[in-house]
């Protein structure tokens, strides 16, 4: 198996398939639904258990209807890997990412397909090599160790916010260099404020177009005004002192195509709205490990062991991450257990048939990791938390499409180093100093924001370790 999964341009996929209709074409099964609404209130409050249910009642591949919208929910990998892989030519986002649009602007990656796709993402792909990204790491981890400086013993705190602060704060940093600890930013803000529209947007049956003087989309407007000007001031910026700076976008700025042109500034603008809402992705998945960690001591105690071992007191550093292994294959089962992105879209450009299914062009197909990632013949007994299926020779023994918390094909996240190596640092330097426990009492169940999974107002308590020498970095 690769993991992790490509960065950067991945491989081109194969030509499709020319479609030679089987005359045995299989019937997508229909899950039952409502006359009227089908299956759109299970869908808008229980999507998991929907997705387990057409699971269990129709096997791999199931019909839902969302009002009168047909919608194919795939629940095997490996036609959700030909359709994101070997169709990557065929399909484009549909719908549910094209709500993103007003937001992350129409350059975005995650909307551009084919040639265009192509072509963007070559440009970017250096920047995001795991090599070019070491020099990341000390702010990764210097940003950390601010964090818990500012925690009391016995604090208690909401674990998502935490972790999206320190995200945000080192998005920030290595993105644009722009210091958020010590200054809230109208930027901050204003990037909230998007985020959580995109988060109302794709869970709202109604979408009321942005033009509309509603309150709600005022306050939005101002805020794309202000990011908006920010970026365009901060890209003219580093045009000319990219030299003096270490962030992305002085990376970014420099990149030239085969005519030797940048990239222009719509486009440049677009990428960095794709690119920083990344951030939220790993605190998210950040929650969830460490709500598995708190659940399991034992697995902590592994984590702490090694982290005490391989740093010896030291802050965590580039060099340390192949080594803290167990505590990567900590975060690949969380990720298999919680992937945060829990369902990917797609919708046919055209008339598809993948392993004789045939998916109609222009009709919704979503796939949940969620529900592929606890394929038994896998991952046997596939609710355990169980790091050790990550060994690395278990791991490899493991198809492609069995773990793709990145996703597959062209669209695989760009930031998937980014995320595993930000994630390994992150955990590595709590634990090296923190005792982390649950508070007590909590019904934590996966809240779901559309695409996103969050562990429902997780709450976590802390203490200092008094058990380890540690150092600050210097
Ligand atoms: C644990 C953290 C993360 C997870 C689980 C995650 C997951 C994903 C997934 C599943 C996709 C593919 C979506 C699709 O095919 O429809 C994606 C795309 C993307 N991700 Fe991430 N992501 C994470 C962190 C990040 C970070 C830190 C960054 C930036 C530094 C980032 C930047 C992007 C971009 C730019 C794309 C669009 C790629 C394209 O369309 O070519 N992600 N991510």
């Amino acid at each position: 198996m690769d993991s992790p999964a490509p960065v950067g341009h991945p491989p081109e996929p194969s030509p499709a398939p020319a479609l030679t209709p089987l005359p045995t074409a299989r019937d997508i099964p229909r899950f039952p639904g409502g006359f009227l609404l089908g299956n759109l209130s299970d869908f808008r409050h229980h999507r998991l258990k929907l997705f387990r249910d057409i699971k269990e009642r129709c096997g791999e591949i199931g019909t839902i209807r969302i009002g009168p919208v047909p919608v194919q929910v795939v629940t095997s990998g490996s036609i959700s890997h030909t359709l994101l892989h070997t169709h990557a030519n065929d399909v484009d986002g549909g719908p549910l990412v094209k709500t993103f649009t007003p937001l992350v602007g129409e350059r975005s990656l995650v909307l551009l397909h084919g040639p265009q796709h192509r072509k963007q993402r070559k440009l970017l792909a250096p920047s995001f090599q795991r090599e070019q990204l070491a020099h990341f790491t000390q702010t990764m981890v210097q940003y950390t160790l601010d964090a818990i400086e500012g925690w009391r013993d016995g604090q208690t705190f909401d674990v998502h916010d935490e972790m999206a602060t320190l995200t945000m704060r080192i998005i920030g940093k290595t993105l644009f260099d722009v210091d958020y600890r010590h200054e809230t930013n109208e930027l901050l803000g204003a990037m909230g404020q998007a985020l959580e529209h995109i988060e109302y947007l794709t869970s709202s049956l109604v979408q009321i177009p942005l033009s509309w003087p509603t309150p709600r989309n005022r306050r939005v407007r101002e805020a794309l005004r202000t990011i908006d000007t920010t970026f365009r001031g901060m890209i003219r910026q580093r045009r000319v002192d990219h030299a003096q700076r270490k962030d992305m976008l002085s990376s970014l700025v420099q990149v030239r195509d085969e005519e030797g042109q940048p990239i222009d500034e719509d486009q440049l603008h677009d990428d960095l709205m794709t690119i920083y809402s990344g951030h939220e992705s790993t605190a998210l998945s950040l929650g969830w490990t460490w709500y598995l960690l708190a659940r399991h001591p034992e697995v902590l105690a592994r984590v702490r062991q090694e982290v005490d071992t391989v740093l010896g007191g030291r802050p965590p550093a580039f060099e340390h991450l192949p080594q803290l292994r167990y505590t990567l294959q900590v975060i690949k089962e969380s990720l298999r257990l919680y992937p945060v992105i829990f369902m990917l879209a797609r919708a046919p450009t055209k008339d598809l048939e993948i392993e004789g299914y045939r998916l109609p062009k222009g009709q919704m197909v979503l796939m949940p990791p969620y529900i592929i990632h606890r394929d038994e013949k896998f991952f046997p007994d596939p609710e355990r938390f169980d790091p050790d299926r990550f060994l690395p020779e278990r791991e490899k023994q493991l198809p492609r499409y069995a773990w793709f918390p990145f996703g597959a094909g062209p669209h695989t996240c760009i930031g998937n180093h980014f995320a595993l190596m930000e994630k390994q640092l992150i955990v590595a330097t709590m634990v090296q100093r923190l005792h982390i426990e649950l508070v007590d009492g909590q019904e934590i169940s996966p809240e779901v924001l559309t695409v996103t999974l969050r562990p429902s107002h997780l709450k976590m308590r802390v203490e200092h370790r008094k058990d380890a020498p540690v150092s600050r970095v210097a």
